[in-house]
């Protein structure tokens, strides 16, 4: 098994655990990772996930042992498997956030961003490297990354084949916050607990209006936000946070009903 999976509290913690390959994605570490996401998506009691890579990288991309050899058509259905597998990650009803201690290059960048959030250690390392081996990038480098840090910083890294440290990758917004990488997992897993404090209808709703109202023209994207807002007020969670704050009592936790 090459993704390890712990839950702590309403927290999921998968930990990308290939360091003999710096973590790299081969066929085998997508399927462990499909099936941990599939495992946490199906528990009730997670509401939200980490991840992160053991020892000195995230992910140091797709497996390029794996892919040395591909004909054109193995090369699709490896891109096609692993943008599912990421996709599970974008439209799953949970937040995901990925703590980055390390080398995050192709494959481990593009991992990161399809994760909800990113928080960087300091040693934490960017880049899509792939014009290098030859390749574009296959997991969805060059439609995320212009998405998250416009078309001329993506244009940029992307075709240098360069890598940029936690500090200009949180300066051209690709990080949330850059953490001394000892308090990095802690950090992530603080933030976590954070979210799952919260109504977790709400948290979902958000998540989506967010990451679906991004894709579309802004008037969508405000039905997508109307709807959301709508469907909270038939939970117990707003009944009972709002009567409370009403009445200056303490709410004791949600419902997420
Ligand atoms: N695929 C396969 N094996 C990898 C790997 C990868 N992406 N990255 C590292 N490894 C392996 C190395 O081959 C090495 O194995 P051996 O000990 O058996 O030789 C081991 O991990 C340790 O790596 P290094 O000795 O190279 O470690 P380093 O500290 O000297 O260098 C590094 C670290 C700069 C990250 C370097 O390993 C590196 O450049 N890795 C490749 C990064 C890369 O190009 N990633 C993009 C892949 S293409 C892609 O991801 C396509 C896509 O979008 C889907």
């Amino acid at each position: 098994m090459n993704v390890l999976y712990e839950v702590r509290g309403h927290v999921a913690l998968l930990t990308i655990s290939r360091p003999e390959a710096l973590n790299a994605l081969n066929t085998d570490t997508l399927k462990d990772l499909e099936q941990v996401l599939n495992q946490a998506e199906a528990d009730e009691n997670v509401y939200v996930l980490v991840i992160t890579g053991a020892g000195k990288a995230f992910v140091a991309g797709a497996d390029i042992s794996q892919m040395k050899d591909f004909t054109a058509v193995e090369a699709r259905a490896f891109g096609e498997y692993g943008n599912s597998v990421f996709a599970k990650i974008e439209n799953s009803a949970k937040p995901v956030i990925a703590a980055v201690n390390g080398y995050a290059l192709g494959g481990g960048c593009e991992l990161s961003m399809a994760c909800d959030i990113r928080l960087a250690g300091t040693k934490a390392k960017f880049g899509q490297p792939e014009v290098g081996l030859g390749i574009t990038p296959g997991f969805g480098g060059t439609q995320r990354l212009p998405r998250l840090v416009g078309a001329s910083k993506a244009k940029e890294l992307i075709l240098t084949a360069g890598t940029i440290g936690a500090e200009e990758a949180a300066r051209i917004g690709l990080v949330s916050r850059v953490l001394p990488d000892e308090e990095l997992l802690d950090a992530a897993l603080e933030l976590a607990d954070k979210i799952a404090s919260n109504a977790q209808i709400a948290v979902r709703q958000s998540k989506a209006a967010i990451s679906n109202g991004t894709q579309v023209d802004i008037q969508t994207g405000l039905a997508y936000e109307v709807q959301a807002f709508a469907v909270c007020f038939a939970t117990e969670d707003q009944k009972d946070a709002m009567t409370a704050f009403v009445n200056k009592d303490k709410l004791n936790g949600f419902k997420n009903r």
